[in-house]
């Protein structure tokens, strides 16, 4: 219900320059798909891969502000639907195409991409070496790969209640890849898998905000969920409180790459 009225079906957090309503979740929203659309940096016309796409929100946008023709992929049917639809009203149905399929095992053939990128998406991989790998092949020389996720100090950095709240979230929103990005960490799987020229900036102030517009729609709710022992029933409003009062031990973070030429 959260995703639908709040987020218009969009899963994926906003981008706030300082000043700005943590209520604008449309118009940030809308600015953190331009930040990774200029993170691609990629023509219009250039054939991208969103993987993990959800409801085909950002693939949406990124055909519609960038021209860019965008191939959503994502595990989950239904999400597929509701991604069409919003091609078909969007207008962008003949620059977009949506797939259903695990992004462990791309079926797309090699070197057929100029861009792939998740949006909070590589964080629920089983096995995120494994998915980088698959990038590589499906990307043509000198394709760009852009990442926007969450990663996390080190355990011992974090304190106990950080590290129990962080697991509590990973296991219940299916995020076992979180676990494993310590900071940094999703750097050195993007070079083992053959990309040159990694970066990464952390943007987690830029979207705190909205965390902390879950957090104080969530408190109520989770703290009910608590009550009556239900706490999987209400994992959204969990991961707003948990993520607000946890804020100083995890990051949101921008990687991106290139396959050598
Ligand atoms: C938090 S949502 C983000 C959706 C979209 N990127 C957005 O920003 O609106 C994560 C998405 O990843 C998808 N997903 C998770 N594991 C996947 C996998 N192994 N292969 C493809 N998609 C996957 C889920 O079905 C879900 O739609």
């Amino acid at each position: 219900m959260g995703y639908t009225y709040l987020l218009g079906g969009t899963k994926h957090f906003g981008w706030y320059e300082p000043g700005t309503s943590m209520w604008s979740f449309g118009t940030a929203m809308k600015r953190m798909e331009d930040e990774l659309a200029a993170r691609l940096a990629l023509p219009a016309g250039a054939r991208v891969l969103d993987a993990g796409c959800g409801t085909g929100a950002v693939a949406c946008a990124l055909a519609a502000r960038a021209g860019l023709t965008v191939t959503g992929m994502d595990i989950l049917d239904w999400n597929l639907e509701t991604a069409r639809k919003r091609a078909a009203t969007g207008g962008v149905s003949d620059r977009t195409d949506f797939h259903l399929g695990d992004y462990h095992t791309l079926p797309f053939p090699d070197e057929s991409f100029d861009g792939v990128y998740t949006m909070e998406t590589l964080v629920h991989a089983a096995d995120p070496a494994t998915v980088l790998k698959e990038f590589n092949r499906v990307l043509r020389p000198g394709g760009r790969l852009v990442h926007f996720e969450y990663s996390h100090l080190p355990r011992n950095a974090m304190g106990e209640p950080a590290w129990a709240a962080l697991e509590e979230v990973c296991r219940l929103a299916a995020m076992p890849a979180w676990m494993e990005f310590e900071d940094g960490v999703l750097d050195d799987l993007v070079s083992a898998s053959g990309f040159a020229g990694v970066t990464t900036e952390d943007v987690t102030e830029r979207m705190t905000p909205m965390v902390h517009a879950f957090y104080v729609l969530g408190v109520l709710p989770y703290f009910v969920g608590r009550m009556i022992g239900k706490v999987e029933k209400t994992v959204n409003a969990m991961s707003g409180v948990e993520m607000y009062r946890h804020r100083a031990a995890w990051s949101y973070t921008i990687t991106t790459a290139t396959k050598p030429e």
